[in-house]
């Protein structure tokens, strides 16, 4: 087995790989070649002359406490049917790991179907990916509003990216949407791209989605600054009731979800969750922002990373807080030890450190370890809005 970048004269026997795995058309479309893609790098594996293996890693950025993370989103893990079981997966993981790090991505994302592979390789289950299908006339039991909409044009994608960003920075886990991975103005390919107007060329919030063949709406982002937008998004959609059975929503905003929306008493939410790998700690740190500092006395906290596929971050750590401002230093005591898996929840405060004791994946000293929840403030529920 060879496990090379790849190559544009590489495109069919990859596209044949993941349409194998994952399905799709059979003639690739150009969007779907990799060399007509943008804003990613990847491996392939080479068994007996061919392409047996493949792995892409689109270069996002993720917000951790406000700030935006480089963050590389694993996707296309797809071994060929009759190479499976003798380890190509995992050698693909393993290369790709120190060219993460190389790249500045210091920590990786993925959507995993067999979470087991993904484990064995440090990356653990983290945040949510979640869609609820509600009833258009649901919306009529809300608080009636009157939004001024219309369908948004070239000259508003910048000021509806900035009304994302401004509600993203304030969930952990959002991508921020501004790498070469995403092209903003493929937005308008959409049906639904629905925009309130500010003041000055602001978008004060937003619909995008899609109406596909049957009685479904699928709508992507429902954002909006404030409750009288989000109202008015809101009963927009209920005015697709009396053709519409079904509205599928992605639930990007707690906010609106939990605070504004009527829930039915039985709904059903279908989750798609992602896994988080810290790939290299000191940077990682250095990287998030940590709102929660400013109010915490000077202190510091020893730890042990156990991490054979990352030996570059496995060892003593000290993370010294200080002046509102967090830096991981090498050495200390080593008084709480983290297993590699660890680090991922630890660093999206998706699990406290009870959670990963009782999880096998941390031990030591509990008082110490109690600083690592309260840096981040776990546990709270990270979600992305966006799938790969
Ligand atoms: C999933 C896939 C990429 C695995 O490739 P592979 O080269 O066979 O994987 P490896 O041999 O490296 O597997 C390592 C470990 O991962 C786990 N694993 C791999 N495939 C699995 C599966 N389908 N179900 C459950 N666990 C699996 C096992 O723990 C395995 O160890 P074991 O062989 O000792 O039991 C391959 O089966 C595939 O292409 N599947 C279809 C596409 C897909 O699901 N891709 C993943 C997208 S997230």
């Amino acid at each position: 087995m060879i496990i090379r970048p790849p190559r544009d004269a590489d495109d069919e026997q990859i596209h044949e790989v993941a349409r194998l795995a994952f399905g799709g058309a059979r003639e690739p479309g150009p969007d779907s070649l990799w060399s007509n893609q943008p804003g990613w790098h990847g491996l392939v594996a080479e068994l007996d002359g061919r392409i047996g293996g493949t792995l892409k890693v689109r270069d996002y950025q993720q917000f951790f406490g406000g700030t935006a993370v480089p963050m590389g989103g694993i996707s296309t893990v797809a071994v060929a049917p009759a190479g499976r079981g003798h380890g190509v997966a995992t050698a693909l993981l393993d290369a790709v790991l120190p060219e993460m790090r190389d790249r500045g991505q210091c920590v990786s994302a993925l959507y995993p179907s067999v979470p087991a592979l993904y484990r064995s390789r440090g990356w653990e289950q983290t945040g949510n990916y979640e869609r609820v299908k509600l009833r258009p006339e649901l919306f009529a039991l809300l608080p009636a509003a009157r939004l001024v909409m219309r369908h948004a044009t070239e000259a508003d994608l910048p000021a509806l990216h900035d009304c994302y960003l401004r509600f993203a920075r304030t969930v952990d886990g959002m991508l921020d949407r501004s790498t070469a991975a995403f092209q903003l103005e493929r937005l308008l390919e959409l049906d639904i791209v629905e925009v309130a107007p500010g003041e000055d060329g602001t978008v004060r919030g937003y619909l995008t989605g899609e109406r596909r063949e049957g009685d479904t709406l699928i709508i992507h982002d429902l954002v909006a600054d404030d409750r009288e937008t989000a109202l008015g998004l809101f009963a927009n959609l209920g005015r697709w009731a009396g053709i519409l059975t079904e509205i599928s929503l992605r639930i990007n905003d707690p906010a609106w979800w939990q605070l504004l929306m009527t829930q039915p008493m039985l709904h059903e939410v279908r989750n798609h969750p992602w896994m988080l790998r810290v790939v290299d700690l000191p940077a990682a740190v250095a990287a998030r922002g940590w709102p929660n500092a400013a109010y915490l006395a000077s202190t510091s906290v020893d730890i042990e990373v156990v991490d054979e596929h990352a030996p570059w971050q496995a060892g003593r750590h000290r993370l010294v807080v200080d002046g509102g401002k967090v830096v991981c230093e090498p050495g200390g005591d080593g008084t709480v030890r983290l297993q590699a898996r660890a680090l991922g929840p630890w660093y999206a405060g998706s699990a406290d450190t009870a959670m990963l004791r009782r999880g096998g994946l941390l031990d030591g000293d509990a008082s110490a370890a109690r600083v690592l929840d309260l840096l981040t403030g776990a546990p709270r529920l990270p979600r992305m809005a966006d799938s790969f």
